[in-house]
């Protein structure tokens, strides 16, 4: 078992697979010219296997594979088949782009549900954001998804004053089809535009949303980073992820490993420990993993509550969110 020094089970592996992505979301690359890392030091398929093996071993019973874009990958499918056969609740986060060349690796994977970043529904601010002209494909691909019986997440990274007027729209979305759409509150990282006032908090996304509509609060899961809300008569649910105004890092259960093979402990943690290096020259991967973790703070998110005003993007020293994965 995987603990840290709260006696917080960390039983949750996030997998970047690349920081490589065919779009080029201006919330989540850096501005200035972005080098993706050369595959040599990224980790090969048998590495990434591995690792997950050894995490397995060590109780984490679920697996998210992430980005950059995870499906850019030339070997995503034999890394998704591979880690099926492991003994996890496996799914990944994608921006939808490549989900039609992937649907038989799903259903043979099993995979029930796909997290999907979508932050508009026009498609003239789709290309605003990404850069790219792909809004059709991934509204196709979404409705693909569901077709199959997969779960979908939508993740709308809200932004004040770009995309927060189109809360009733997503929300109204919901309506007929059985998607979880999660609002996000826009969080800072090295290079990505964050200022304050960008921030649309929880609950000026609930009152935006009580507008037009009654909910009422579901239950969480023990470790869910959303909080989730339903509306009587629609076909699926709505929830925050609240990072900035109210982080939930009392629960927290994720550790990730980025796509260059380091453990982070912590979305927001500065230090990391390479395994890669490690893994390459034949030593123990585990001891080090328990250090890591050990060494986790009490709530690297919590440093927002109520004082991100302060927060200058000069400060922000994390990664940047396309090398993380989320
Ligand atoms: P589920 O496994 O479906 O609960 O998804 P998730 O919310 O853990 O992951 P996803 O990749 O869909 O990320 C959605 C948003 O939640 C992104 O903005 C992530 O950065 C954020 N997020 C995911 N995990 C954490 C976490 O441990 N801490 C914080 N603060 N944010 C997180
Ligand atoms: N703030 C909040 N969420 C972000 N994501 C990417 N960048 C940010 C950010 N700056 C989300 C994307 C993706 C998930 C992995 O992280 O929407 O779905
Ligand atoms: Fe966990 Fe860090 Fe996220 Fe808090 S900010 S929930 S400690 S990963």
């Amino acid at each position: 078992m995987i603990k840290d020094s709260f006696n917080r089970v960390h039983n949750y592996l996030r997998i970047s697979l690349t920081d490589n992505c065919n779009l080029r979301c201006f919330y989540c690359m850096p501005e200035e010219e972005y080098e993706f890392t050369p595959a040599s030091k990224l980790m090969h398929a048998s590495e990434i296997e591995s690792l997950a093996k050894i995490f397995v071993n060590e109780g984490v019973s679920k697996i998210r594979l992430t980005g950059g874009e995870p499906l850019v990958r030339k070997d995503a499918a034999r890394i998704i088949l591979s880690l099926s056969k492991l003994p996890v609740d496996l799914s990944f986060t994608t921006n939808g782009v490549r989900l039609h060349e992937f649907i038989d690796v799903l259903l043979e994977a099993g995979i029930k549900s796909v997290n999907i970043s979508l932050d508009t529904l026009d498609p003239d601010k789709f290309r605003i954001i990404t850069r790219r002209d792909l809004f059709q494909q991934v509204r196709d691909n979404i409705d693909l998804l569901l077709k199959n019986n997969i779960g979908v997440k939508v993740n709308v990274v809200v932004m004040k004053g770009f995309n927060d007027n189109e809360i009733p729209d997503f929300i109204a979305w919901t309506k007929d089809l059985p998607l979880e759409i999660r609002f996000i509150e826009f969080m800072p990282f090295a290079g990505n535009r964050w200022t304050s006032n960008k921030v649309v908090s929880l609950e000026e996304i609930l009152n935006s949303v009580q507008i037009k509509y009654n909910f009422t609060a579901l239950k969480a899961g023990k470790n869910d980073t959303a909080k989730h809300f339903h509306i009587a008569g629609h076909a699926g649910t709505f929830a925050v992820i609240s990072t900035m105004t109210a982080p939930f890092c009392g629960t927290c259960n994720r550790m990730r490993l980025t796509a260059d093979g380091k453990l982070k402990n912590c979305l927001f943690s500065v230090t990391e420990t390479d395994l890669l290096g490690p893994l390459r020259r034949g030593e123990e991967v585990l001891p080090l993993i328990h250090q890591c973790i050990g060494n986790k703070a009490e709530a690297l998110g919590g440093q927002f509550s109520g004082l991100f005003e302060n927060i200058e993007p000069d400060h922000i020293h994390n990664r940047s969110m396309i090398t993380i994965g989320g």
